[in-house]
């Protein structure tokens, strides 16, 4: 059977999900794609570390070497932050390999001229998980939701912000034991800031701008305020107005103009986003057509983030199939061939 040949640009919290979920779901990738899925690199900052790979694996801390592989495929990018991530896709897309990326602060800063390198090497750029981790919202507004016209986005974007804010009120915990115990469990980023200062909300919201809008709104006119500053006093007094603090990012077009903002604010009991817990996060969509719409899920750790992104891979693969379409006698050789492989 032949291979998709897979490099992992990180080995952190996301990069350790997706080596994980392709060992544990490579019957049913194969069964998908009729093929195999195999990680044949991983980049890396410190090769010194211990890791718990198969001997097999080309581990390195040069881009060089792993977009040297031969017959390399595909790169799944799981770094921080833009840089080294926007110039190794864009190496790698150079050479020709479609790229998948969980990484929102290197999307919002560089995402539309990755998508238009994308175009111009003719590769595919995917980046389910960069927003929202585990809910398919991505494919859902750029395939899904397509005679409608997007008014509207409410959303719980930030899994760490959601998890502190709930277990604080939950368990009267202090906001630094709960960042902890979110930096534990692998949702928050290891410089936590973004997380609780607002900006991986801001980042995911220009993200979700650029694709429903076009463009994204100037970055100065929109208001970012994170969780820092809440104590568990501000979620007493939320419950006795029979509401919840939830930290949120809106984003509307109206007359033309985008106006987003990323705030902590009371939401009531009435609202949809007021039952969303722990590390969920949630969007809540209004289209012209359909009115409003809710998606709720896992938005941040190792799994939810390797699901996003090995959809995105089994995405890539299967438009490329249906871009193409089999004759018919070749489809009935296609399905001999599949069939004898499974005996
Ligand atoms: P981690 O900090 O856990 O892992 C980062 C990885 O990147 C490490 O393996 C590190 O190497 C490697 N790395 C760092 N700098 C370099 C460099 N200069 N060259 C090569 N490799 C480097 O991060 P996460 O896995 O949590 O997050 C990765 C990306 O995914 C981020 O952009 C994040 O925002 C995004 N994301 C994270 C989610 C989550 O739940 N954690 C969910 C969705 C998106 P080494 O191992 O040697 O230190
Ligand atoms: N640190 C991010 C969060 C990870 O807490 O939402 C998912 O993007």
């Amino acid at each position: 059977m032949s291979e998709i040949k897979v490099a992992l640009l990180g080995f952190g919290t996301v990069g350790k999900g997706v080596y994980q979920v392709v060992q544990t779901h490579q019957k049913r990738l194969e069964a998908i794609l009729h093929k195999k899925v195999r990680i044949v690199g991983i980049l890396v900052q410190d090769e010194t570390k211990q890791r718990d790979i198969q001997a097999d694996i080309l581990l390195s801390s040069n881009i060089e070497d792993i977009l040297q592989i031969s017959d390399l495929d595909i790169v799944m990018e799981a770094i921080v932050g833009v840089e080294p991530g926007y110039t190794y896709i864009r190496k790698a897309m150079e050479r020709g390999l479609h790229v998948i990326t969980a990484n929102k602060e290197l999307l919002a800063h560089k995402g539309y001229e990755l998508k238009r390198k994308a175009q111009q090497h003719g590769v595919r750029l995917e980046y389910e998980a960069a927003v929202a981790g585990g809910i398919p919202i991505i494919r859902t507004l750029k395939h899904v939701l397509r005679v409608n016209e997007t008014i509207k986005v409410e959303a719980i974007l930030n899994g760490t912000s959601n998890f502190i804010l709930s277990t604080m009120r939950e368990n009267q915990a202090a906001f630094v034991d709960v960042l902890a115990v979110a930096q534990q469990k692998g949702y928050a980023e290891a410089d936590p800031s973004n997380d609780i200062d607002g900006w991986d909300a801001f980042y995911k919201l220009m993200i979700i701008s650029e694709l429903l809008f076009g463009h994204q709104p100037a970055w100065d006119k929109v208001e970012v305020q994170g969780i820092r500053n809440i104590q568990y006093e501000h979620l007493l007094a939320a419950k006795s107005l029979d509401a919840r603090m939830k930290h949120v990012a809106t984003i509307e077009i109206s007359g033309g103009k985008i106006h987003a903002s990323v705030e902590p604010i009371l939401i009531p009991k009435s609202h949809a986003l007021y039952a969303v817990e722990g590390v969920n996060n949630a969007i809540n969509v209004t289209g012209d057509v359909v009115g409003e719409l809710s998606f709720q899920g896992p938005g941040a750790g190792a799994l939810p983030t390797a699901s996003a992104m090995l959809e995105d891979l089994i995405s890539i693969y299967e438009l490329k199939e249906v871009s193409s379409i089999p004759t018919a006698q070749t489809f009935v050789e296609t399905n001999q061939l599949q069939e004898e492989e499974w005996l």
